[in-house]
């Protein structure tokens, strides 16, 4: 089976991770300070922290906002539970906006129509690496006077005018999971590029002390003594949620070697799209970027179809010659926990496409032979139909 995804691994990272293991410095190490320094100086970000998972760095971001029950935020529907979860784990209430047919993200008027006095805050998700148009993003912020979260799971290394998504908001997460672009195991990153929340997020990555002012801590002899246990005290609520020394060298080796990753993954994209654009059929379109203010990160590739069956059969197909296909994602809001949680309410555009969606392989591993094999079936599949 050729899979979705799959990490591009080489020595460098069996060696970096072989270091960590002689090293037997398993945490707060230099691993991880390379990793957030690298990241930092790629983005341009005021704070990087690797964290265990994009979805930490999204539970982070909702204890930084500090959100509340009864608080309100604004989220797409079409996204991973992982958004979702941040707002409810803090007793808030995620507030569904439908997206935009286009570039399947968050859909600016709707999101604008539901903002009420209720609302903290605002969480975009940057499907498939693109974004939505991140200016009039920031005007309707700027207006209602909200932070906005970053939800840049797919977007690392992906831009909205020369400047990289995960920096345009007050707080930003990235994933780095095995199925990501650039892989640390289960890894993520937090980014804070309001420096409002920066002086917070150590003590609630640390678990709620004040632990990392520790570390830096020069005089270590003088803090033996009870009396001068100044640091790693309760200051706040927080859990275990910077990333391991062994994730973050796995990290920091993807990201010196992120130019050629990201060109092998370009290459298979660019090849998918010239052949499946020869296809003659009105039965469905390729997202592709919408705005030539997008450069995006080649995160996925898919089909939209005009049809649930078409696109159904379709991925049976694949799935029968040994190609791994997949819709992507359910939306939040028809799920069973969100009826829960929420009242039901109507996503014209989520509802319509979700189903039409047909996700096929994608990866830095992925070799034009492998591309050319699955677009020749997906031809072939449209000489059948
Ligand atoms: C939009 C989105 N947010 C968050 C996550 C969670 O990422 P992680 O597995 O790093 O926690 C995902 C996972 O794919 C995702 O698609």
């Amino acid at each position: 089976m050729i899979e979705l995804s799959q990490p591009n691994l080489t020595k460098l990272e069996k060696n970096l991770v072989l270091k960590v293991l002689n090293s037997n410095k398993l945490v707060d190490g230099y691993y991880q300070d390379l990793a957030e320094k690298k990241i930092k100086g790629i983005i341009k970000a005021k704070y990087v922290a690797v964290t265990q998972s994009c979805s930490s760095a999204l539970e982070i971001a909702a204890i930084l906002l500090k959100l509340k029950p009864k608080d309100e935020v604004l989220i797409p529907s079409f996204t991973f539970t992982s958004t979702a979860n941040a707002v409810v784990m803090r007793g808030a209430k995620p507030v569904f906006v439908d997206i935009d047919e286009l570039t399947l993200n968050v859909d600016l008027v709707d999101l604008e129509k539901k903002i009420t006095k209720k609302t903290k805050a605002i969480f975009v998700v940057h499907y498939g690496g693109f974004c939505t148009d991140m200016e009039k993003l920031l005007k309707i912020k700027k207006k209602y006077n909200l932070p906005l979260v970053e939800d840049a799971a797919h977007g690392f290394m992906a831009k909205y005018k020369n400047k990289y998504l995960g920096t345009y908001g007050d707080i930003s997460a990235f994933s780095f999971h095995a199925t990501k672009n650039i892989v640390g195991s289960q890894c993520g990153a937090i980014i804070i590029n309001n420096k409002k929340y920066i002086a917070n997020a150590d003590i609630i990555l640390d678990k709620g002390t004040d632990r990392k002012r520790l570390i830096n801590y020069k005089d270590k002899k003088n803090i033996t003594s009870f009396s001068n246990k100044k640091f790693y005290s309760w200051k706040n609520i927080g859990s275990e949620y910077r990333a391991t020394e062994l994730a973050s060298a796995l990290l920091y080796a993807q990201l010196l070697r992120i130019k050629s990753l990201q060109f092998n993954r370009s290459k298979v994209w660019n090849y998918y799209y010239d052949q499946l654009k020869k296809i003659n059929s009105r039965e469905f379109d390729l997202y592709n970027v919408p705005d030539t203010k997008i450069e995006q990160c080649f995160h996925l590739f898919i089909l939209i179809f005009k049809s649930e069956y078409k696109a159904e059969k379709l991925r049976e197909y694949l799935i029968k010659n040994s190609i791994y296909a997949s819709f992507h994602y359910i939306p939040l809001h028809i799920s069973s926990f969100s009826k829960k949680i929420s009242s039901p309410i109507k996503l014209e555009v989520t509802e319509k496409i979700f189903k039409k969606i047909v996700r096929i392989p994608l990866h830095s591993s992925l070799n034009i032979r492998s591309a050319k094999y699955i677009s020749d079936h997906i031809k072939k599949f449209f000489k059948k139909i």
